[in-house]
């Protein structure tokens, strides 16, 4: 676990500064949020290019975060990469060298590196951690290897790492649109300070999935129900962005709980099937309704894990929490409000 506290490094001054000097030392460190989607994104057009099936809509998580620090150095034979303090190599490495790479080759750089991340949530269980993990090292690396990049270019390369990760670049609440290469990227739609939605993340499993997003994309297309998924992806979103804007969250809830259980019909009817959820997360489903019921403004969403994601407003989140820690099987609440985006913090 880190330091919960963030330096505020947010202005633009301070960022050109953190970018110029990352510039010189050939090291940066970077800092982003993960995102919960509310309009899900699952199954790619191109699987290598990552680009989606369909658009999104998510909130940046600012009570969670990865903290990566990149540092070229002319000593090392390979890169070197370190998760929570652990050496990390194989398939999680190769994946980060991936990333490296295209950095490097925008950069003419030939130089390998050392990347420390670190990250304040559980990994791998449905908190979108390879989105704060992409999103930082896109940022901590474009800055170390000198590249001037705006936020389109980095969502565009986070998504490289990690679809999802586009989403994690930009500030608040964000859109990723599909298209091509270089117009399939993420934009804010509002930032975090438009409306003060809670993301309470109930951890029923802290056990790393057994299949993975970019594996599971990979099968959505096997499912027949992912046709009719994408199709109704459109409408569902343009709901569920202007009850978003409206800050309309009656409206906006059946939505995002629609969307979810689409997206795990899916999973559930692909070749070979995936099953993510465990019996808690449906207790915690039914709860939900049973909460609304009894006035509560609460409605679920899940990704790729059994870990339910409950939005409600900012008001009603203590007894949202308590209400949740109460039912059997649920092993913590992680609160968050909506975050920024990912940038430079030394
Ligand atoms: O970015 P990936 O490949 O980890 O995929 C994320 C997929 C979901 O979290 C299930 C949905 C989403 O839009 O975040």
């Amino acid at each position: 676990m880190v330091d919960n506290t963030l330096p505020d490094s947010s202005s633009n001054k301070k960022q050109l500064h953190l970018w110029e000097q990352a510039a010189r030392r050939q090291q940066a460190t970077a800092i982003a949020h993960p995102n919960i989607a509310f309009i899900k994104y699952w199954g790619n057009e191109d699987d290598g290019l990552r680009l989606p099936a369909n658009p999104s809509l998510s909130m940046n998580l600012g009570s969670l975060y990865t903290k990566t620090t990149v540092t070229f150095d002319q000593s090392l034979p390979n890169d070197t990469l370190t998760i929570n303090h652990q050496a990390v190599t194989g398939p999680a490495l190769k994946r980060v060298t991936t990333s490296l790479d295209l950095i490097r080759a925008e950069a003419s750089l030939q130089l390998a590196a050392h990347i420390e991340s670190e990250s304040n949530f559980p990994i791998g269980s449905g908190i979108a951690s390879s989105a704060a993990a992409f999103a930082a090292l896109s940022v901590a690396g474009a800055a170390a290897a000198g590249l001037h990049m705006d936020e389109a270019a980095l969502s565009r390369l986070a998504r490289r790492g990690s679809g999802s990760a586009s989403r994690s670049v930009p500030a608040g609440y964000c859109r990723w649109d599909t298209g091509t290469d270089l117009i399939s990227i993420a934009t804010s739609i509002a930032p975090p300070e438009y409306w003060g939605l809670r993301d309470l993340v109930v951890i029923v499993s802290q056990e790393h999935k057994a299949v993975g997003s970019t594996g599971g994309h990979q099968l959505a297309q096997t499912s027949s129900l992912q046709a009719a998924r994408v199709a109704g992806v459109a409408k569902r979103l343009q709901v569920c962005q202007e009850a978003l804007l409206a800050r309309d969250l009656s409206t906006m809830g059946p939505i995002i709980e629609e969307d979810a259980i689409i997206m795990h019909a899916v999973m559930m009817s692909s070749r070979p099937p995936l099953y993510y959820w465990n019996p808690t997360t449906m207790a915690i489903i039914q709860a939900t309704q049973q909460w609304r019921s009894e006035g509560l403004g609460v409605y679920f969403t899940i990704d790729a894990g059994p870990n339910v994601h409950l939005i409600c407003e900012a008001c009603q989140a203590e007894a949202v929490i308590a209400a949740a820690r109460k039912i059997p099987g649920v092993k913590d609440v992680i609160a968050s409000e909506p975050g920024g985006s990912a940038r430079l913090v030394a």
